[in-house]
């Protein structure tokens, strides 16, 4: 690595920053990594003016990447100095010591599954050493990551399973992290309760496959995630449970039932299709079809009527024609998706899809991602207003921008703004719906509900 103007970095750094980027699992990352500097006598501060910056980075499409570019580059201070600086996350695991000789600001390069050694890192940089490493270590990190610390707010995160063995054509997510691995039931269980203890009221269970989690009970019985999930819901303190992200081949039986049966887990369920042209998704390696897709939405609603779903798309994924463009559309048409997230494909290196032929014009692709936004964003609306009138509960979870004013969330994740000068930030509320927008909708509170 050259260290050239290492000197201008601090050496023992007592403060620092974490910046996350791209999916729920780094805003994760980015807690452990803080909790365990914490631990550790660290403290927080903003942005470059800390003694440590780490840039938890995401490496899915090629947008998410220049970013973190154009961040290091920002890091310098009026005064010529500037804070050592850590690319953690995607980007750090894809492209190793390139970042470091791409961006000689850089003093420490540290992946997904090694972020735990992060003191050690810090202590090499801080000696001019160079400081890399992307090993994806047999032994968890999260068995030597300090345990969680009392939340700031009622919502919570939790890795149950790490990683993805699907190896869909246009993903970078099987390298950058690695294989499926699930987390022990007592390991997730443990934290649940470490989280509830502190404060926290709804957990959301993570993972790139988080409905593949596979693991053996305390009484050694096999179970999957809605084994786990009953099993987290008898922890009487917490409210809800949600989970992200779901595939469709791990959609079991036991799962879809226990949406009608477990009243904790949220009437909400995000499955990507990607596609709505079976051609295409054979060639994204997606192994399911339209059809199989659209049963496992019927089973899942024909168990919970009222399950919002969302999903993700990509749009110009090599060779898609306008034909096959116009099947995604018709299975939004079909689904009526609560909200969604959709993308303009982007070649990632070392993906077999980067080297496919028929690689679609970005005007093509524009035109593609406004239509398809256009009919999901009609349907969000359509699903916001469907709610107006209805009675449910929401959890507050921070300030409105007026006095009294709170922000919660109902059961299918939609935010509810309501004046309830009387309540605090944690506190569950009963609320009636009386006006809906795209985004968000208004509530007035029924009655106070036991929180
Ligand atoms: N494991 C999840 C998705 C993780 S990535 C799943 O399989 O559903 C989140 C989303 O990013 C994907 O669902 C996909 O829509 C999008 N995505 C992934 N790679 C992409 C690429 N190369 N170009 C554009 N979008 C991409
Ligand atoms: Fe990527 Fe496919 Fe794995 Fe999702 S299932 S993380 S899209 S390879
Ligand atoms: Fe991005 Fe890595 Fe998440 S590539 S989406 S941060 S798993």
């Amino acid at each position: 690595m050259n260290r050239n103007d290492a000197s201008q970095a601090p050496k023992t750094p007592a403060t620092f920053h974490v910046k996350s980027f791209g999916c729920q699992m780094n805003v994760y990352d980015g807690e452990r990594m803080a909790e365990m500097l914490g631990a550790r006598g660290m403290t927080p501060a903003e942005g470059a003016e800390a003694d440590l910056v780490i840039l938890n980075t995401c490496h899915i499409r090629e947008k998410a990447v220049d970013r973190v570019y154009s961040d290091i580059g920002r890091m310098t201070r009026d005064d010529g100095t500037r804070p050592m600086i850590a690319v953690a996350g995607c980007v750090a695991q894809a492209e190793g010591s390139e970042i470091s000789r791409r961006a000689k600001t850089v003093d420490i390069v540290v992946g997904p599954q090694a972020y735990h050694r992060l003191p050690d890192l810090i202590e090499k940089a801080g000696r001019g050493e160079e400081a890399v490493d992307t090993d994806m270590p047999a032994a968890s990190k999260f068995a030597a990551l300090p345990g969680r610390t009392k939340q700031a707010r009622p919502t919570a995160f939790l890795t149950i399973m790490e990683g993805c063995d699907k190896f869909c054509t246009y993903c970078v997510v099987p390298y950058t992290r690695g294989a499926e691995i699930s987390r022990s039931w007592t390991a997730i269980l443990d934290e649940a309760k470490a989280l509830v203890d502190g404060g926290v009221k709804e957990i959301t269970l993570l993972g790139q496959n988080v409905n593949a989690w596979t693991g053996d009970d305390d009484r050694g019985r096999a179970q999957g995630m809605d084994g786990l999930v009953r099993e987290l819901a008898k922890i009487e303190a917490l409210h809800r449970i949600r989970y992200t992200t779901s595939h469709p081949n791990d959609m079991s039986d036991g799962l879809i039932a226990a949406h009608g049966e477990i009243d904790k887990l949220m009437p909400f369920l995000h499955l990507p299709v990607q596609s709505g042209n079976d051609r295409i998704l054979k060639a994204m390696n997606r192994s399911h079809d339209v059809s199989s897709y659209l049963r496992i939405i019927e089973r899942v609603r024909a168990a919970r009527p009222d399950i919002a779903v969302s999903g993700d798309f990509i749009v110009g994924f090599p060779g898609e024609t306008d034909a096959e463009f116009e099947d995604t559309l018709k299975i939004v048409e079909q689904v009526r998706y609560a909200q969604c997230y959709s993308f303009k494909y982007s070649p990632r290196p070392g993906t077999p899809a980067a080297d496919m032929d028929g690689q679609i014009p970005a005007e093509v692709m524009d035109d593609r991602l406004a239509r398809l936004q256009a009919v999901i964003n009609r349907h969000q609306v359509d699903f916001n207003t469907a709610t107006v009138g209805r009675r449910a509960d929401i959890l507050l979870e921070r300030k409105g921008r007026y006095p009294g004013q709170l922000i919660g969330k109902t059961p299918w994740l939609q935010s509810v703004h309501v004046t309830a000068p009387e309540l605090s930030i944690g506190d569950m509320l009963e609320v009636d719906i009386v006006s809906a927008g795209p985004n968000s909708l208004a509530g007035e509170p029924s009655r106070r509900k036991a929180a």
